[in-house]
């Protein structure tokens, strides 16, 4: 059901009040102040040293620009795509092919939605139905044990055993947690069940549903191993990943589904959320489940620009925040990711982790001449970005940001202030606007654009899903 689209979630966009904490960010302005001191007398030095040249040639770059059209070269392509592989929307039509049979199933008989979605679909429900929709594992002993303990009882079992069964289990609670079958298929149900296939929970309204109200709902139409979910708690939110090189990440979001796709990462631990550490702009101050976004600081001037300048505007703002604000110094890599963008921060430390220490960003896309960096994922060293915290106004006169969109203009200064380009084109960035995408690569860092909610879940889920 593409083009569904929810502004307000019970569960999502409850914002609770100003959430930007002021002791805290001027903590961290002293802090920064000391550090970029430092940078800005180290970056001198490297300046001096260098004497990079004003005119360096504007890059054959036209991202902003560029139409997303669908001008794939194929033969270019090679081994990136899999033969035979589609672009995203039929993947994702395949995949969720929906037993439209199932509308009428009354909501507890799990054997009949099974055999239908069997009978309508050939090839049977598919490995995420199996899984998410009907619990099942691949592992056939926890398979057996899973679906021993969702049966409602054996035929012959007595009523009185039966009622006991029913009612210790109904005293004991349980809410999920990160990694439980059960806490994957309330998300699987949230962000792609309600949004793809309302008519299977009956009951269950996608704008009003939290995950406690689906874990209940599952538990008491014996799905996804689910237990009844403990009321009055606070539903569980992965750890933040860790790991080497350490990576910072941030997106700009806006209310609506770029904000959902937040929501979504939050409570899977994926995409940004999956980084050592990580930050949200937005024009409202939202609570992420706990994680407060940052007000994008506005425009000085109240001039009025072209959609293009204003979007470089606030991405520029964005960036002096950043830079002046956070911690990001504390990291190996800083990476800005779009919203739509499915990224996985984990991938991205093998390519980056030779890199450690050096001056350099990445250009993600190889198709022209030269390389080229796409927004949807700008990945940058610590020291890359000390010199142009240390030195941007030059690039700001030098060079007209708000004509050019944001990527083309960092990708212009850094390399005007003498950071190296590297070029990683292999599995890096999958856009639709370069090479193409294909989701069922399991080695990409990113895959770019996956507007809705349930296409980015379901894009993340192709790629991610071991045996699929
Ligand atoms: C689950 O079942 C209980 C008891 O029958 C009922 O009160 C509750 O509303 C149900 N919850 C959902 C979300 O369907």
């Amino acid at each position: 059901m593409p083009g569904s689209r929810i502004i307000e979630e019970a569960d999502s966009l409850l914002a609770d009040g100003p959430t930007v904490s002021h002791t805290s960010s001027r903590h961290w302005r002293f802090h920064g102040a000391a550090l970029i001191a430092g940078l800005c007398m180290l970056a001198a030095l490297v300046y001096v040293g260098r004497r990079p040249s004003f005119s360096a040639p504007e890059r054959g770059q036209a991202v902003s620009q560029e139409k997303p059209g669908r001008q794939m070269n194929l033969d270019a392509v090679g081994g990136l795509l899999v033969a035979g592989q589609q672009p995203p929307p039929t993947i994702l039509t395949a995949n969720a092919a929906a037993p439209t049979l199932l509308q009428a199933d009354p909501p507890n008989s799990l054997l009949k939605k099974a055999a239908a979605m069997e009978k309508s679909n050939p090839a049977g429900p598919s490995p995420l139905e199996k899984e998410y929709v009907l619990g099942q594992h691949a592992n056939p002993k926890e398979k057996e044990a899973s679906e021993q303990e969702k049966a409602p009882g054996p035929p012959d079992a007595g009523p009185l055993k039966k009622k006991d069964a029913e009612e210790s289990k109904s005293k004991s609670c349980k809410t999920a947690t990160p990694g439980d079958t059960c806490y994957k298929a309330v998300l699987w149900a949230k962000w792609i069940g309600l949004i793809e296939h309302p008519t299977w929970y009956p009951g269950l309204k996608r704008a009003t549903a939290n995950r406690m109200a689906i874990q209940e709902w599952l538990h008491n139409n014996s799905q996804g191993d689910c237990h009844r979910p403990c009321d009055h708690e606070t539903y569980p939110i992965p750890p933040s990943g860790k790991g080497k090189p350490s990576l910072f990440c941030f997106s700009v979001a806006r209310m609506g589904p770029e904000m959902d796709t937040m929501f979504m990462q939050r409570q899977m631990g994926a995409g940004i959320f999956a980084c050592d550490g990580h930050a949200v702009y937005s024009d409202t101050h939202v609570n992420i489940d706990g994680f407060k976004t940052t007000l994008i600081p506005s425009t000085a001037s109240g001039v009025s620009t072209d959609k293009t300048a204003a979007n470089s505007q606030v991405f520029m703002n964005t960036w002096n925040n950043l830079l002046t604000t956070t911690k990001w110094y504390e990291y190996d890599f800083i990476a800005k990711v779009d919203p739509d963008c499915v990224f996985f921060p984990a991938r991205l430390r093998g390519h980056v982790h030779s890199y450690v220490g050096q001056n350099v960003f990445f250009l993600n896309c190889g198709k022209y001449v030269p390389a080229t960096m796409y927004g949807a994922l700008e990945v940058y060293s610590k020291s890359s970005l000390g010199a142009y915290l240390s030195a941007h106004p030059r690039c700001e006169t030098s060079f007209p940001f708000g004509a050019w969109g944001e990527d083309k203009y960092m990708t212009n200064c850094l390399e005007m202030l003498g950071c190296k380009s590297v070029v990683d084109f292999g599995n890096f960035l999958h856009d639709e606007r370069c090479w193409g995408v294909d989701c069922g690569n399991k080695q990409a860092v990113a895959f770019h654009a996956f507007k809705q909610v349930n296409q980015w879940y379901n894009c993340w889920l192709l790629s991610n899903h071991h045996g699929f």
